[in-house]
């Protein structure tokens, strides 16, 4: 099964259920949430790449000039729009390496080891440098190596068990490939790029 199968099955709305979050991992989205509060200022238009359910923009929405939250899983778009959809806020079915939009965004996000689990993560790269043109002004949160033993405990905890890890991923029954990054294969994949770290499991890299 691939990661498009996975998510079309649901899991995000397991994996984003507290009762599956061991501590760090509640740390960790915590962290990502005070990350955006203090980056994104009032009247910014912000493109969120794998927005899923759409709650990063649901939290900003008040202070937005404009979000636009893309995602593949339509049934995630869907019920994204159903709870924060109208207004400044718009979400779009779309691979996020065929963005459907112009650029002129002032932000870019693509959170929660999202970019992990795209296959073409140098299209996406390249379609958020499109969308938000100025350097410094796209953001990737990604896993580190030191998240593997909370991410094993999640992920069975939302029904996949690991079944196999490498040095930049693991792989569980259900399917799913996740990724995680050390800082010298995140620069050799994003290039210039700040690379901070975040709740002591994760990287913010803005490029
Ligand atoms: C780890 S979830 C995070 C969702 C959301 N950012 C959040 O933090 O709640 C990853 C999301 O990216 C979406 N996704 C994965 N690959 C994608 C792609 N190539 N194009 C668009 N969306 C994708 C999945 O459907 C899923 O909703």
């Amino acid at each position: 099964m691939s990661n498009d199968a996975v998510y079309a099955s649901g899991l995000l709305n397991r994996a984003l259920d507290p009762a599956t979050q061991p501590p760090e991992i509640r740390t960790f989205l915590q962290a990502e949430i005070e990350l955006l509060d203090d980056i994104i200022a009032d009247g910014m238009a912000v493109i969120d790449v794998g927005c899923g359910t759409g709650r990063h923009l649901a939290m900003l929405r008040h202070v937005l000039r404009i979000g636009v939250g893309v995602d593949y899983e339509h049934a995630y778009v869907v019920e994204a729009h159903r709870r924060t959809g109208g207004g400044r806020v718009h979400f779009v079915t779309a691979d996020a390496a065929r963005l459907p939009v112009r650029a002129g965004f002032d932000f870019a996000t693509c959170l929660t080891n999202t970019w992990g689990t795209m296959s073409d993560k140098e299209g996406v790269l390249s379609e958020m440098r499109r969308c938000a043109p100025h350097a410094g002004t796209r953001l990737l949160s990604v896993f580190s190596d030191a998240s593997i033993p909370a991410r094993r405990e999640w992920y069975s905890r939302f029904g996949h068990a690991v079944v196999n890890e490498t040095p930049e991923s693991l792989l569980t029954d259900g399917g799913l490939r996740s990724e995680h990054f050390t800082e010298t294969r995140l620069r050799s994949l994003v290039g210039a790029c700040t690379i901070r770290p975040l709740a002591g499991i994760a990287y913010a890299v803005t490029f």
